[in-house]
This record gives structure tokens, C-alpha cells and sequence, in this order.
């Protein structure tokens, strides 16, 4: 029997209780398929730094090196409890950052996936999210540009705080995240969306080079160029335009929260973070600290990062498709969470571990593969 171990960070907040419905998910796909996960869990974020002294403990490193492949929970406190960590130990600095710089993994897709059976959740007017829902994938490049770059905070000779931060990226490592969407542009609809700000952004006008270049070599993919602050209005006004979006790091990550509120939550988006020999898995929101422990936020996210997971770490496409489809079923029987839907929204509000147990009913209805 196939046995892959799996290192899972649960992080702060809501992220056992989601991390707990994943694990259902991930059972219960061993069991179908008859393969061995062997799940191991490690300290991550502002948890590891108050059990351990340190957001990403030694040991959750090494844990991770040796996993196929990592899944992870939101990290992070609210602004008050941040305040207790130092600033570089902070979760985001002191772990998210050094887990995406270790494994290298610039390449983070982000599906934002509104079917019909979501459409309810999103903002948006029936007659803007169209007959056949959203279903656009953001890529956003990872470990360069302004959040990798130097920094430098100081004092200048007139006595004025100042601060610094570069926007950095080479020639390669454009072409890397370049290379990826075009291969994702090429398995879809062969339309990519640039996204840059090559008006102002020097950074813009490189990556805006190497992406014709690379270009060259996918003549059936076309590519539509777009200012970032243009694509922000898009995505609200037209955001059936889209298939797949590529864009730097600092660009993706607002981006792509704004992706999630079109969605009508940030509990709808997963996300992969791939590198050159690791990948992991994550949702793309923060913690929620104001609702942890309360069982009342939606898995979605998690068991969706689950899911490519499944596709992308195991070539377990056909398995990956039932838990979508599991999930999308749950909720098109009229099933809900609190954080997704208000009282009175029509919907049958249940917790974020029936919701589990339901999305493990449903694959359990998917014939095997
Ligand atoms: C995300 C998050 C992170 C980021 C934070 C937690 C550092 O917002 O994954 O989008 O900015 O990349
Ligand atoms: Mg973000």
C-alpha cells in the first residue's frame, strides 16, 4: 500500500476546528483508495511560538522536510495579541514567510470557484455572475517582490523615521511563475490575463517583458494585459472576463482577497502553494480569531486545499473532482455555516463539523476511482 506522510500545521484560531474536518476528508479518501496517509501534526504560528518560543519550531521544520507534502491552517492573532510577539516572530514573519521561503514555492494558485449552487454567497447581481458562475484561477507569484525584498527602517540625517522596502524580482523568477500560468492558461481556455503596473512600476515593465517572451513559446495562448487598479474594477464589474489571472506577490494577495469577496467570503478560497520539489496547501484566509472555538466556521477552504492537494501533490485528479463535488453538493441541499450566512438567509445552518460529516457522505456516495 502507497503510504505518502503528510505534515499538518494547523495554526491559530479556527484552524484546528477546520483542520479537524480536513482530516475526516483525508481518512476517508485513504480508506477508498486504499492508500496510507500518515498524518502527523506540527506546530506552526503565534500557537508554536507561545508552546514552543518560536512560530516555526525546529521540529515542524524537519517534520515538514520529510512530508510529501504539507497541509496548513490559517495563522495569526488580532491586533491587540499580536502585540505580545515579537515583531519577527510574529506568525507571518517569524512562520508563513520562512515555510514559503524553504520550499521555494513561487508558484500559489488561487481557484476562485463560484458555481450555482454558491451564487447565493456572492454580492454580486445574478445578471453580473452570469448562467454559468465564476470559475477563474489567480496566480500569484510567492516569494519574491516587496515581501522577500530588503528592507531597512531607520532614522535619516533630518531626524525623520524612514522605511524602505524593494521590490525585487529576476529575470527567472518571472519566467518561472510565467511559465506556470501559461500551462494553466493552455490546459483552459488558452486566455491568460497579465496583470502589472508597467505605467509606473519598473518591476512591471520587466515582468511585462519576459512575459512576451515566454509568450513566444505559447503561441495558442492569448494574452490580455491589464493595470492592476483597472483589474481590481473588472472583477467586480465583469469578472466572467477572466480564466486565468497571473500577477506578482504583493498584487496577488490583494487581488485575490478581493477574489474572495465577490465569492461573498474569504471561507471560499483555498489555495496551493507549489515549489520545485514541495508543495502545501492552504487557506487563503487569516485566522478569525473574533469566531474560534466556536464551531461555527465553514471547512470549505480547508477540505478544498485538501482537494489540491489530492490533484496536486498525489495525481489524484478523479479524487480531488468527488471532494468539489461533495462539497458542492452540500451546499446545494441548502446547508450552511454562521461565518457564510446570516439567520434567516434560508439556508440550514449547521456547524463546521456536521458540515464536515456531510462533505464525508457525499464523497462517500462518489463511485471509487
Ligand atoms: C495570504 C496572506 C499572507 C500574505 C499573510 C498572512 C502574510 O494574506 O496568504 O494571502 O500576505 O501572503
Ligand atoms: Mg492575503
Amino acid at each position: 500500500m502507497a503510504t505518502h506522510k503528510i505534515a499538518l500545521l494547523d495554526g491559530d484560531g479556527i484552524g484546528p476546528e477546520i483542520m479537524a474536518e480536513a482530516v475526516k476528508i483525508l481518512d476517508l479518501v485513504a480508506q477508498r483508495n486504499e492508500i496510507d496517509f500518515e498524518l502527523v501534526h506540527g506546530a506552526f504560528g503565534a500557537s508554536a511560538y507561545f508552546s514552543h518560543g518560536d512560530s516555526f519550531p525546529e521540529e515542524t521544520k524537519k517534520l515538514c522536510d520529510e512530508a510529501a507534502a504539507i497541509l496548513k491552517g490559517p495563522i495569526g492573532l488580532n491586533h491587540e495579541e499580536s502585540k505580545k510577539i515579537p515583531v519577527d516572530m510574529q506568525p507571518e514573519r517569524g512562520a508563513l514567510l520562512p515555510l514559503r521561503r524553504r520550499f521555494n514555492t513561487f508558484a500559489n494558485f488561487r481557484p476562485v470557484y463560484l458555481p450555482q449552487s454558491l451564487a447565493h454567497f456572492s454580492p454580486l447581481k445574478p445578471e453580473i455572475i452570469g448562467d454559468n458562475g465564476i470559475d477563474m484561477i489567480i496566480i500569484r507569484e510567492l516569494v519574491g517582490g516587496l515581501y522577500f525584498g530588503k528592507k531597512e527602517m531607520g532614522v535619516n540625517a533630518e531626524g525623520k523615521r524612514y522605511v524602505v522596502e524593494n521590490l525585487e524580482y529576476d529575470e527567472d523568477q518571472i519566467a518561472n511563475i510565467a511559465r506556470v500560468a501559461f500551462d494553466t492558461a493552455q490546459k483552459r481556455k488558452k486566455v491568460l490575463h497579465n496583470i502589472h503596473k508597467s505605467n509606473v512600476l519598473k518591476s512591471s515593465v520587466l515582468w511585462n517583458e519576459i512575459i512576451d517572451e515566454v509568450g513566444a513559446d505559447y503561441p495558442d495562448v492569448k494574452v490580455v494585459n491589464i493595470l492592476v487598479d483597472a483589474a481590481a474594477t473588472y472583477l467586480c464589474l465583469n469578472p466572467g472576463q477572466f480564466d486565468v489571472m497571473v500577477m506578482e506577490n504583493m498584487f496577488g494577495d490583494i487581488l485575490s482577497d478581493q477574489a474572495g469577496g465577490i465569492l461573498g467570503s474569504l471561507g471560499l478560497m483555498p489555495s496551493a502553494c507549489i515549489g520545485p520539489e514541495k508543495a502545501y496547501y492552504e487557506p487563503s484566509h487569516g485566522s478569525a480569531p473574533d469566531i474560534a472555538g466556536q464551531g461555527i466556521a465553514n471547512p470549505y477552504s480547508m477540505i478544498g486545499s485538501v482537494a489540491m492537494m489530492l490533484e496536486m501533490s498525489f495525481g489524484m485528479e478523479a479524487e480531488a473532482k468527488n471532494v468539489w463535488h461533495a462539497m458542492q453538493e452540500v451546499f446545494a441541499q441548502g446547508n450552511s455555516t454562521p461565518d457564510l450566512s446570516k439567520p434567516g438567509a434560508g439556508v440550514n445552518m449547521i456547524s463546521t463539523s456536521a458540515f464536515g460529516d456531510l462533505v464525508a457522505a457525499e464523497l462517500a456516495k462518489c463511485p471509487k476511482v
